[in-house]
């Protein structure tokens, strides 16, 4: 049935435009009580929190907490909402996402588009206070836009002291392409006083970094010593890749942008790999890019992933596919 309307219709209109709907289409199922969270007996635990299974959406998807109920009635344990930015911004000039049908894959440049810390602490604030079941909530938050590489500390700061209360886990994203600089916090000297800031400021909620695929090998080690040195929760890897190699010809390839989908499956096994090495089994490694198939899914947690995150999948096999990949 999905990929009746996928054909039909999604793949005929803009993919921005079709995320708006089909969002607009989940509230819509969700508050007339069409799709509802079912009760797990796989529930796990992971940083001293309760998930109800291992699969996540990943950030991106939800980047204004709007869809956080009706995600986790699809069947998603746990929901990244964000990027946030401590100020409001409208993201990259349209058109700024891609479809690369041929290889299920996407191309986006949004640039962090999303209503700002304020407003989000504020929904998430009325969304805590419903008492209605929730899924687990990490809060991803990135640099603004308009805030100078020099001053990343006390923007991702005001970010935190915001979200924090909020949040069951926080993520700190240093690895969005579309971001002019925000990668090259990646590096640890960067990265350590920016860490350090949003742990102080977490009030004891876990706090992972989000990484690069086009990290070098060392580099990914670097990091894991680094959230080894400042006892954090853990890395979030991998985000979105600059690099278009294994891609099928397409008018959509050169777009700037990161590039998400099955394209991405071997280098983010790799660098699961490399930080499992590093990383032994008090921190936690959420693995996210290319996750598609139930084996893939599987594959990830027998190389030591504690959750598994997908977002890029979803879009192409629709609301039916997270539950297909957690049912046992
Ligand atoms: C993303 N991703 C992303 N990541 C992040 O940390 N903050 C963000 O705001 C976004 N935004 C975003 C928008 C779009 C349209 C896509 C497709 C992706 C990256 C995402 O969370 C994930 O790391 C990658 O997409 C790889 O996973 P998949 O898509 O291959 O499962």
């Amino acid at each position: 049935m999905y990929r009746l309307i996928f054909k039909l219709f999604f793949t005929k209109v803009d993919p921005e435009f079709a995320h708006h709907l089909g969002a607009f289409a989940l509230k819509a199922l969700h508050a007339f009580g069409l799709i509802r969270p079912t009760k797990s007996k796989e529930s796990v635990s992971v940083m001293g929190l309760q998930f109800q299974n291992r699969l996540g959406m990943a950030a991106g998807f939800d980047k204004n907490a709007k869809l956080i109920r009706p995600l986790h009635a699809l069947g998603f344990g746990h929901v990244e909402i964000g990027t946030v930015t401590a100020l409001p911004q409208p993201g990259n000039p349209k058109p700024r996402l891609f479809r690369l049908v041929k290889d299920r894959a996407l191309i986006n440049r949004m640039g962090f588009n999303n209503d700002g810390a304020a407003a989000i602490a504020t929904r998430l604030s009325k969304l805590r206070a419903t008492n209605t079941p929730l899924p687990i909530i990490g809060v991803n938050i990135g640099k603004s836009k308009v805030t100078p590489i020099q001053d990343a500390v006390s923007d991702y700061s005001r970010s935190t002291s915001l979200l924090a209360k909020y949040a069951d886990y926080l993520a700190v994203n240093v690895s969005s392409p579309n971001t002019p600089g925000l990668r090259d916090l990646q590096q640890v000297e960067s990265l350590r006083p920016i860490l350090q800031a949003v742990k102080s400021q977490s009030l004891g909620k876990p706090v992972l970094v989000k990484i690069a695929p086009d990290l070098l090998d060392d580099d990914v080690r670097a990091v894991a010593d680094l959230v080894i040195e400042l006892e954090l929760g853990g890395v979030i890897a991998t985000n979105t890749t600059i690099r278009r190699d294994g891609v099928s010809e397409n008018k959509h390839l050169h777009e700037t942008g990161g590039l998400s989908g099955p394209v991405l499956n071997l280098r983010s096994v790799e660098v699961l790999k490399i930080l499992r090495e590093k990383l032994d089994n008090r921190f936690t490694v959420i693995s996210v890019g290319g996750v598609e198939t139930k084996q893939e899914f599987q594959q990830r947690l027998s190389l030591g992933a504690d959750l598994v995150q997908a977002y890029t999948a979803f879009i192409y096999h629709g609301p039916a596919w997270p539950r297909k990949l957690t049912t046992v």
